[in-house]
């Protein structure tokens, strides 16, 4: 059986009665990159915000069904996200955004740790200086930042703040991270370091990306779910899924005639 970190029953969402994520039920395997794909406005975001509890914070939103993160410490727990405190859902999973996003006020170094500054979480200094030299060496950003620490991240490339933005999420040691789109906004080169990244991770964290790119998904995800119109059409092995579609929508998106 696959060993599953994150499960959806029946997921249901809506803004002001209108229904965007229609009853999905979804299992994301542990350590493995699962991209979510679909043609605009088909509910991916909304899927997605929906797992670390930040669609309730949309005006008006609604969320039915659960959401159930499996975590394996010493023995396995199965965590309902809807019945704990919201913050500690987002800090097991965390979210990296389309545009890049680094606190505008923060150094480099205080936007790593800055999880734990806005959580009123205290560290030692040693221990803060260490969790930022593991956290971007992981991003592959220590060598290119080590020397300029307390400068603004706003200060970095698009793809050096999109890393700075990884290195965030990840400084929380958290379960899954989600990515939407994290690279729309970066040119080819950029996009290729963030997507080798993305596989060297997958060992520590699972990793759940939106994607309009076909191509992206094919090149890093292990699984991909294919969305219509709020709904899940299609999941499974990307290989499987990209090679032999059951459906004639993921067939017509793969293959461009939608989206
Ligand atoms: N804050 C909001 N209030 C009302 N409706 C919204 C809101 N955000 C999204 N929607 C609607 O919900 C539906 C799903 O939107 P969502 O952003 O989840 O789609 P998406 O697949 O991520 O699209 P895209 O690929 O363009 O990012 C769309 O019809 C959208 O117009
Ligand atoms: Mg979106």
């Amino acid at each position: 059986m696959t060993d599953i970190v994150l499960r959806t029953e029946n997921l249901t969402a809506s803004y002001d009665e209108h229904i965007v994520v229609k009853n999905v039920n979804l299992s994301i395997p542990r350590n493995s990159i699962t991209a979510i794909m679909g043609p605009s406005g088909c509910g991916k975001t909304t899927l997605i915000r929906c797992f670390n509890r930040m669609h309730e914070l949309s005006p008006k939103a609604k969320v039915e069904g659960k959401v159930i993160l499996i975590e394996k410490n010493h023995q396995i727990e199965e965590i309902d996200v809807y019945s704990i405190d919201p913050m500690l859902v987002r800090r097991k999973i965390g979210m990296v955004f389309q545009k890049p996003n680094p606190f505008p006020t923060m150094s480099i170094y205080e936007n790593v740790i800055a999880g734990y500054i806005l959580n009123g979480i205290k560290l030692k200094k040693s221990e803060a200086d260490e969790i930022v030299e593991e956290t971007l060496k992981k991003v592959s950003l220590w060598d290119e930042v080590k020397d300029r620490l307390h400068k603004k991240g706003t200060f970095l490339s698009g793809g050096q703040q999109q890393r700075l933005c990884i290195a965030r999420a990840l400084a929380m040691k958290p379960d899954i991270i989600l990515l939407d789109e994290p690279t729309s906004a970066l040119d080819p080169v950029a996009t290729l370091k963030i997507e080798e990244l993305l596989e060297q991770l997958k060992d520590t964290v699972t990793i759940v990306i939106v994607t309009h790119n076909v191509g992206q998904a094919g090149r890093i995800s292990d699984y991909v779910a294919f969305m219509y119109l709020g709904e899940l059409i299609e999941y499974g092995p990307t290989d499987v899924v990209f090679t032999r579609p059951r459906h004639e929508k993921t067939e017509e998106f793969l293959s461009g005639k939608i989206g």
